[in-house]
């Protein structure tokens, strides 16, 4: 299964600019950050989330567009708010589809751990990945030098090979990130035998993919291993902008997740690759650091506001922006003090 349908994007008319919908998404992001940052260290996972949801959803409804949401907090009878299915924005053009993540790093939040972002994709409607069921994927992003030369299955000790001789270095100088789990031991074994640095994190894939596909960003030069399908999604419109490529598959954890998948029609055995995720080159990714990052300052507060950093890219021409905001968190309601 791919997008749920391919829309082609209209042709870009060069005497007339159009719409960076990131530059507006991006409020959307730093509201997150800003209302979730307050339950930094503090133990309470939903507390954290919850919050970024409120604020992500009340200025989602101020962006013109006329949005779905694809990926987001799970189905309606368990998710009051950003629901998948759920309408937002003013409904006004373009109609977009939307994956929202108000805390990639619930966990890292709540534990007052680095790499905490909030996030949000846009594409246009019918060009996303529907993940339905397929809460995991094994996945492999690199960046622009290494995008040629990498397939999914291709043996780490290879993979290591091809990608350094792609970005001109030894297999030693290459930093695989990696989600910290039991599920990757072997993963975790070949990288290490094959002399290669491993970059362990406890969780955030969706960081670590943009680190990943960024080829300024020489700190992380693969992603590598299993971790969630939507995060899967959000990043490839972030991979549209910066020039790499995210390669996946559905990837079952167990007989019930595999019946699940196979009941909705998914072939467990398809390598996705960057444009069966994300089918449009027209997405926008916005992000904002909520715990500070190696790729993002995370929210800090003084007496009257707080600074942000966040990053906005768009598909269609490649623009990367990072923008620091300060905010006067005394005068606007919406971001809590
Ligand atoms: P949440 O913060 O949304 O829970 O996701 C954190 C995360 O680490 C993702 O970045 C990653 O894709 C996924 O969880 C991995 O899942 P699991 O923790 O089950 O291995």
């Amino acid at each position: 299964m791919s997008a749920r349908s391919t829309t082609e994007s209209p042709v870009p008319d060069p005497s007339r600019p159009d719409r960076n919908l990131a530059l507006e998404l991006i409020r959307v992001t730093e509201a997150a950050a800003l209302a979730s940052a307050r339950w930094q260290g503090r133990g309470e996972k939903e507390s954290g989330d919850q919050a970024a949801v409120d604020a992500m959803r009340k200025m989602l409804s101020s962006v013109d567009m006329d949005g779905t949401v694809i990926i987001g907090e799970g189905e309606k009878d368990e998710a009051p708010m950003l629901f998948n299915g759920e309408r937002v924005g003013t409904g006004e053009a373009p109609e977009v589809d939307i994956a929202v993540d108000p805390v990639d790093g619930t966990r890292l939040l709540a534990e007052g751990r680095p790499g905490a972002i909030a996030v949000l994709a846009a594409a246009p409607r019918g060009t996303m990945f529907d993940p339905g069921p397929a809460v995991y994927m094994h996945k492999l992003v690199v960046n622009a030098e290494a995008a040629d030369v990498v397939e999914l299955d291709m043996p780490i000790p290879d993979l290591l090979q091809a990608v350094a001789k792609a970005s001109g270095k030894r297999v030693g100088d290459l930093t695989v990130m990696m989600l910290d789990r039991d599920r990757h031991a072997e993963f975790k074994q070949q990288v290490r035998a094959a002399g290669a640095r491993l970059n362990l994190i406890m969780d955030g894939d969706v960081a670590g993919g943009i680190s990943a596909a960024w080829a300024s960003r020489p700190s992380v030069d693969i992603l590598y291993g299993i971790g969630g399908t939507p995060e899967g999604v959000t990043t490839a419109c972030g991979v549209r902008a910066l020039g790499g490529r995210i390669l996946g598959r559905v990837w079952a954890r167990n007989d019930d997740q595999r019946r699940a998948l196979l009941d909705a029609g998914y072939d467990l055995d398809q390598v996705l690759d960057t444009d069966d995720l994300v089918s449009s080159p027209d997405c926008f990714l916005a992000c904002t650091g909520i715990t500070p990052s190696e790729l993002l300052a995370g929210v800090t507060f003084d007496g009257h506001g707080a600074v942000t950093e966040s990053l906005m890219m768009r598909g269609q021409s490649g623009t990367v922006r990072r923008v620091r905001a300060s905010h006067r968190t005394d005068k606007v309601a919406t971001y809590g003090g």
